[in-house]
C-alpha cells in the first residue's frame, strides 16, 4: 500500500511540510509506504490546452508532470498540501495539478485523495476546497479529519506550534489508512464500481 505526497511549497523549511510530517508518522506505523515529493521550487509551466494529451496519454511537455503521473498512478493515495497565497493554492502546484489530472488517462477511481492547506491565517478552506475539486472529478474519496485540513504557520516552524492543527494531520492520515485498506478489501470482494461512458454536454444543446 502506497502513498504519493505532493508538498507544493518552495520554501526549504515549509510550513506544509511540517503538517505532512506528521501525517508521515502515521503512514509508518500502518505499514503504508511513502513516496515524496516537493514540486514548490521547481520551474512547472501551466496548461496550454493543445490536447495532444489526448492522443499521448500524458503531457507533451515532457517534465516533473510526466514524472509524478507514474508515482500517481502506482499509488494507492494522493495527499497534496498547498501554502496559501492570496487564498488560493500556490500556482506553480496548479500548474502541475491541472496538467497531471488533465493529461493523465489512467483510472483514478478509489484512490484516496487527500488535501491540507497552510496559511499564516486566512484562506486555508478555500484552497481546501480549490485541492479536492481534483479529486472529486476523478472518482477518488476524499479523506477528512475532524475539521478542514489546515495548518496555521507564517514564520518558518511556526506550524510546529499549531497544536489543533497537528491534530487534523494524523486524523486525516490515519482516516486515509482506514479507507485505502478497506477499499482494497472492497475491490477484492466486489470489484470497482460499474463506469459508463462519458457524455459530454455543454448546456447549449
Ligand atoms: C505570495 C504569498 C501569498 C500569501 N497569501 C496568504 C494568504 O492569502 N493568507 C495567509 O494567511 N497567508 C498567506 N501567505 C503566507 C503563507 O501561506 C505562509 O507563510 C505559509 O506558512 C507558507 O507555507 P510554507 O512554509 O509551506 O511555504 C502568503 C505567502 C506568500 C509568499
Amino acid at each position: 500500500m502506497k502513498v504519493l505526497m505532493i508538498n507544493g511549497s518552495p520554501r526549504k523549511e515549509s510550513n506544509v511540510q511540517l503538517g505532512l510530517d506528521e501525517m508521515i508518522k502515521v503512514f509508518e506505523s500502518e505499514d503504508i509506504e511513502v513516496e515524496f515529493i516537493q514540486v514548490g521550487g521547481k520551474d512547472i509551466r501551466g496548461c496550454i490546452a493543445c490536447g495532444r494529451c489526448s492522443e499521448l496519454g500524458k503531457c507533451t511537455f515532457d517534465d516533473i508532470v510526466n514524472e509524478v503521473a507514474v508515482k500517481f498512478e502506482e499509488a494507492d493515495g494522493l495527499v497534496v498540501g498547498s501554502p496559501v497565497y492570496y487564498a488560493s493554492a500556490n500556482g506553480t502546484l496548479v500548474s502541475l495539478l491541472d496538467r497531471l489530472f488533465y493529461s493523465t488517462h489512467f483510472d483514478k477511481t478509489m484512490k484516496v485523495g487527500c488535501a491540507v492547506a497552510c496559511a499564516r491565517r486566512g484562506g486555508t478552506t478555500a484552497t481546501f476546497d480549490e485541492l479536492n475539486k481534483y479529486f472529486t472529478i476523478s472518482g477518488m474519496p476524499v479523506a477528512s479529519g475532524q475539521y478542514w485540513n489546515a495548518v496555521h504557520g507564517a514564520a518558518p516552524g511556526q506550524a510546529s506550534e499549531d497544536a489543533e492543527g497537528l491534530l487534523q494531520m494524523r486524523t486525516a492520515a490515519r482516516n486515509m489508512a482506514f479507507l485505502m485498506k478497506s477499499i482494497a478489501l472492497g475491490k477484492e470482494r466486489f470489484g470497482l464500481p460499474e463506469r459508463e461512458q462519458g457524455v459530454f454536454t455543454n448546456f447549449i444543446r
